[in-house]
């Protein structure tokens, strides 16, 4: 079904387009919820509301035609193209669990134990782990993706908190450049094709500043909320601790997966129209931006079946889902390339805590209601847990 009803209305500010989209849900209902906010040249936004099928049809539209989010200069285009592409033969080796070094469970498992005995540490003085769950995320990148150490000092330069802070951004900066003189595989690796391909100077730099920052903002924000949706379980606790030596874990997985359904870090995806053609039963042409709420599409009774609201894993191993309908990393040729690492460190993680302590909350913790086109870092609270230790 392509029902092309749109609401135009002027360019205002993100909250205005949240308010409007608030209301047009409500209007329509749960089934009618494939709604894009569309960015109109004329510098009005327009709201599609049409059905969830749409939104894989949108990120699935290869890269040469269709949806790419890009400006429309061929120059820029094909220099921006042509970086991501070697960004990504050159990060993949890091990110895919073929290529992965078979040290890096015992590497991430390692971290979560630190975690744990710093998050009891955190529970005595009254702390919450928010902070410390981005340091693991860090942690993480810097030991098992970059090969390197980062300090203690450094740490607080890649909190999402500071992040805002573009000076911040800056000294962080100075960080990956040391970083990169350190020679690590994947440094050597970076200047290497920086220098082959003729890129410009920093390519490097920027590549691993955006590996950095493209996967601890989401990744911290997806443990959040799987620490936060543990405690409030805590019936699920001993399912993912007796998969803890187990060769595969079908219900942590289905655990994360629900989490991330319910949850989703990334909440909008942008890209824009590169043909006048390809959604124009939308009345979206080129050039026009079209952003994409994912959340509509997680909770599409038809492929997840009913009561989409409630945390239930138990749903994933009950039915059959396909991958495409699983789009909290995208989907098509720009889905997540850190998705198998964000899994993995997840899974362990949990695993290592449920088997050493029960976990449960100090105080309340709100779920945040992302059914808007929020930013979900922005609205995470304060999340305090305390261990009771077993046996
Ligand atoms: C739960 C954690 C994560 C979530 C929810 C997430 C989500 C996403 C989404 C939705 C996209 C697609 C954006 C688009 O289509 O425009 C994306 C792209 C990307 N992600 Fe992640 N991500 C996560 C973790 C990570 C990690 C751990 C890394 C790396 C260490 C990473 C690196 C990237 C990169 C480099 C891209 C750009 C790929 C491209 O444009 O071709 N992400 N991520």
């Amino acid at each position: 079904m392509h029902d092309c009803s749109s609401i135009e209305f002027d360019q205002g500010t993100w909250e205005k387009a949240q308010q409007v989209y608030t209301i047009v849900t409500q209007a329509v209902g749960a089934e009618h919820k494939g709604l894009f906010l569309v960015n109109k040249p004329d510098g009005k936004k327009a709201l599609v509301v049409g059905d969830t099928a749409n939104i894989a049809r949108v990120l699935k539209s290869p890269t040469e035609f269709g949806f790419y989010g890009l400006p429309d200069d061929k120059q820029w285009r094909d220099g921006f193209a042509k970086s991501i592409k070697l960004m990504h033969q050159v990060l993949m080796p890091a990110l895919m669990p073929r290529f992965m070094s078979s040290s890096i469970r015992t590497d991430i498992a390692e971290i979560s134990r630190d975690f744990f005995r710093e998050m009891v540490a955190f529970a005595e003085v009254g702390k919450p782990v928010n902070t410390l769950i981005e340091d693991f995320v860090t942690t993480v990148i810097f030991k098992c993706i970059i090969g390197s150490k980062i300090s203690n000092e450094e740490m607080p330069l890649f909190r999402s908190s500071q992040k805002a802070d573009l000076s911040e951004t800056g000294q962080a900066s100075t960080v990956i450049s040391r970083i990169l003189n350190e020679q690590t595989p994947l440094s050597v690796e970076l200047l290497k094709t920086e220098k082959a391909e003729n890129l410009y100077e920093g390519w490097a730099i920027e590549q691993l500043m955006s590996l950095v920052f493209a996967g601890a903002g989401t990744t911290s924000t997806f443990i959040t909320m799987a620490l936060a949706r543990m405690a409030l379980n805590p019936e699920m606790q001993s399912l993912i601790a007796a998969e803890k030596n187990a060769e595969a874990a079908p219900f942590t997985d289905a655990f994360l997966k629900e989490v991330l359904r319910l949850n989703p870090p990334v909440l909008t995806i942008s890209r824009e129209a590169l043909e006048d053609n390809f959604f124009e039963e939308f009345g979206v042409s080129k050039g026009m931006e079209v952003i994409l709420n994912l959340y509509p599409g997680l909770n599409d009774t038809n492929v997840f079946g009913a009561h989409c609201d409630q945390f239930a894993p138990e749903r994933w191993l009950q039915r059959k889902i396909e991958s495409s309908a699983f789009i909290p990393f995208g989907y098509g040729p720009h889905i997540c390339i850190g998705r198998h690492l964000a899994m993995m460190e997840a899974s362990i993680l949990l695993k290592e805590l449920c088997s050493m302590a029960e976990l449960s909350l100090t105080s309340g913790f709100e779920l945040p209601n992302v059914e808007h086109l929020g930013r979900a870092t922005e609205i995470i609270q304060p999340l305090f847990l305390k261990s009771t230790f077993k046996g």
